[in-house]
């Protein structure tokens, strides 16, 4: 597909809904008793694997079009798949359904695209076999197809994560919630904390002090009406076009700003972008985001700010080509098992458009300013390097086309179409 161009960006978008409690809104909506209605949920493909699991786990899940419908069935109510559950590129959907099967006494499998098929999952089979579920993956590996012996017998866990994974963290938080006794869990850094958070939302308990979870099982959940925010992670590839495009100022409505979520604003902030936010929800942890052209500067991202912009560094990584000096990304070796290796897809595919950026251990360098020039690059299969490179191909008046660019519907559908409204005549 040949990419778009632009001059000057400006407008207004409403933000598509958040992944990550999309996701967890029919989780819970499946676990809890009674209703879950559920407003702007998130149709990406990921999601959508969600959905249609837990229809295979047989519960009844309703879509109008404007609101999903989840009878609750409670943990005990889930019933074995009549077939291998396809779970597309969903990192997500696998790793915490993978906790929630781990209480239920029957056979699960769980498989994905040819992406999903390569990344890790002893991260969560570990504790979850350790709670005495039993799974295992293809040929004794540690990759799906994952089959789960879930039992009703699930045992509490004093797990200190080696990661800093909020996928990890859910998915035995979920196996938590269905154990006999008080589990802990230390976390690495905070991540995000959508599941603690939805936890309380549907009438459970669960404590946290600093790094340290404690949860007691088992609970009951009840079914709530959940109102998705718009996703920061989709926001942040408008909001660094905003920043970088000559002439352009763009408002994002509805942006998500659970503080476990907003590295990008810090990091924007320390580079000198020039951005507010306004009507602020504090209920909801949404505000609108206004940003415009800015002088960039370049930054150090390491440590703690990783795992609250995990997901934006590829777009991060082109802010950078544009900032005056050395912006330097570290500690981020996670991204190397996202769902490409997004250290090599980011600085390859930036490089084929004349970016200096250079591949680390746990991260990239990068040089700025940089004019970007045209060429061919590939999303590699993976939504959000797609999007990056779209973002990167309105700073050149050249060709850039770009391979496999349906990518982008996991997370985004109407991501092309909401750049070209953008975009304007000069
Ligand atoms: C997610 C957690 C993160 C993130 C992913 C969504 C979640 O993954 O990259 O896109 O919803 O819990 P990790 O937990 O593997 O870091």
């Amino acid at each position: 597909m040949k990419l778009l161009q632009a001059k000057s960006l400006k407008g207004t978008i409403e933000v598509p809904a958040d992944k990550s409690i999309s996701h967890r809104s029919i989780m819970f909506g499946a676990i809890a008793n009674g209703t879950t209605i559920v407003k702007n949920f998130l149709r990406g493909e990921d999601c959508l694997s969600t959905l249609n699991g837990f229809k295979q786990l047989g519960v009844p899940i309703d879509d109008d079009g404007q609101t999903i419908t989840i009878q609750g069935v409670g943990f005990n109510g889930l019933k074995a798949a009549k077939t291998p559950i396809d779970l597309g590129n969903s990192g997500t959907s696998i790793r915490l359904m993978m906790g929630i099967l781990a209480g239920a006494p029957f056979i699960t499998t769980f498989y994905g695209d040819e992406y999903l098929n390569r990344r890790p999952m002893n991260r969560v089979m570990l504790p979850l076999n350790q709670m005495g579920a039993h799974l295992t993956g293809h040929d004794s590996t540690e990759y799906p197809p994952i089959t789960i012996q879930g039992t009703s017998n699930l045992q509490p866990v004093h797990y200190e994560m080696p990661i800093a994974s909020a996928q990890v963290k859910s998915a035995i938080l979920f196996a938590a919630l269905q154990a006999k006794g008080t589990s802990t869990i230390i976390e690495k850094e905070p991540s995000r904390n959508h599941t603690e958070q939805m936890i309380k939302q549907f009438g459970g308990t669960i404590e946290v002090e600093n790094k340290t979870i404690t949860i007691t099982g088992p609970q009951t959940l009840t079914g709530q009406t959940v109102i998705v925010p718009g996703d920061i992670s989709s926001a942040a590839f408008f909001l660094v076009a905003g920043a970088i495009i000559p002439n352009s100022q763009i408002t994002l409505k509805n942006v998500g700003i659970n503080p476990t979520r907003t590295g990008i604003l810090d990091v924007l902030e320390r580079m000198n972008a020039q951005f507010e936010l306004s009507q602020i929800d504090e209920q909801n942890e949404s505000a609108t985001i206004t940003i415009q052209t800015s002088q960039l500067k370049a930054t150090t991202i390491e440590g703690s700010d990783i795992p609250r912009l995990i997901d934006e560094l590829p777009i991060i990584a082109l802010l950078a080509t544009q900032a005056y000096g050395t912006t330097i990304i570290r500690n981020a070796e996670e991204l190397k098992v996202k769902e490409t290796n997004r250290i090599d897809a980011t600085c390859e595919e930036l490089s084929k458009l004349g970016a200096k950026i250079t591949p680390t251990e746990d991260g990239m360098i990068i040089q700025g300013p940089c004019q970007l020039h045209g060429g061919k690059v590939d999303s590699r299969g993976d939504h959000r390097i797609g999007m990056m490179l779209q973002i990167a191909a309105l700073l050149t008046d050249e060709t850039v086309e770009l391979e496999k660019a349906n990518a982008v519907t996991v997370s985004y559908p109407q991501f092309f179409e909401d750049v070209k409204q953008l975009i304007q005549e000069v």
